[in-house]
């Protein structure tokens, strides 16, 4: 799996359609999906057009989507992984995550709610349930590891503990404000990757890419904030995932070299602490728009 992934969580088709190019041509190999981005058609029409245009093999790319929570129930997993593949365009998958470790109610609504606004969860199935329905897709040969996304280290080592095919990857919000150390080692001892999603904090600011000590490193080690950060994150043994809209900022992005050794030290010292997502702790995604939020899936 490339270390530099390329995430595709942007709201407007035609952006996402440019962006998901741009990034192709700037280098990005990986790109991660997610049928709750509802964008996997765009993504697929993208990569299709851009494989061709650049003369890059479908082998060369590494294409991650994930499973929502309203398919959690082992009848539905199936059904969904093939929806993402149709969408994307392509005949495997190089790895398929459990989008949250939370289950809602099963259907074609992506955001269940009562009549008071709650979530409506689904207390029919468990993650284990689902996770063995995840290991058939790869006993079948449709997609070549399996994962999850937004887990915390107490739920991965249940799973970890029962799986038949141990999680392969990890995808979960980490930066020097969130380091998720503990997390982190038991990943490497059990030779799982950590993904890290949001590296520049999401681009909210405040956040780690206006940190004083980021901006200080970048002055003088003469690189751009985000690149001191997507350094930190490879360098400290994750894999990442960015966003970037323009071209401009695909190839910043994708032009990373290491950083001297003591300012890796002087992140790792970074003592704010920030979690910017909240998905974590509920299945809602706090970085969809609101707008994506409202009305049925687009499947
Ligand atoms: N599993 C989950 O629940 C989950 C949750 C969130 C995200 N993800 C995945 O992780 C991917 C990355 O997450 P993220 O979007 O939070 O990543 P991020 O790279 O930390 O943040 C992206 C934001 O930073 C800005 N940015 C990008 N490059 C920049 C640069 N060089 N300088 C300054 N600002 C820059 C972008 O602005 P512009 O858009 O204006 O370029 C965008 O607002 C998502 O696309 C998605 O695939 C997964």
């Amino acid at each position: 799996m490339p270390v530099l992934g390329f995430g595709t969580l942007i709201p407007d088709a035609a952006g996402t359609i440019s962006a998901t190019r741009d990034a192709l041509e700037a280098g990005f190999r990986h790109f991660d999906c997610a049928e709750r981005y509802r964008n996997e058609n765009e993504v697929g029409e993208a990569l299709e057009a851009g494989l061709a245009a650049y003369g890059i093999a479908r082998e060369d790319i590494f294409i991650t989507t994930k499973l929502w929570n309203t398919n959690h129930r082992p009848e539905r997993v199936e059904p969904a992984f093939e929806a993402s593949l149709k969408r994307l365009r392509f005949n495997y998958l190089d790895l398929y995550l459990i989008h949250t470790p939370f289950a809602f109610q099963p259907g074609d609504e992506q955001d269940p709610r009562d009549k008071n606004g709650n979530v409506i969860y689904d207390n029919g199935v468990t993650l284990l349930d689902t996770w063995r329905a995840m290991e058939t897709l790869v006993d079948v040969g449709k997609c070549r590891a399996i994962g999850l996304a937004d887990i915390t280290l107490d739920k991965l080592i249940r799973i970890y503990e029962s799986a038949r095919i141990k999680p392969a990857v990890v995808q979960v919000e980490a930066h020097p404000y969130l380091p998720e150390t503990e997390l982190l080692e038991f990943c490497k001892e059990k030779g799982i990757v950590l993904l890290a999603f949001a590296p520049l904090g999401h681009g909210i600011k405040p956040g780690p890419l206006e940190d004083p000590v980021v901006l200080a490193i970048a002055e003088r080690t003469g690189k751009t904030p985000a690149q001191v950060l997507l350094a930190w994150a490879i360098q400290r043994g994750t894999a990442l995932l960015t966003t970037a809209r323009t071209a401009a900022r695909a190839r910043e992005n994708f032009n990373i070299s290491a950083l001297p050794e003591d300012a890796f030290d002087e992140i790792n010292h970074i003592q704010t602490r920030q979690r910017f997502n909240q998905v974590v702790n509920t299945g809602v995604p706090s970085f969809i728009p609101k707008s994506s939020l409202d009305g049925k899936s687009k499947q």
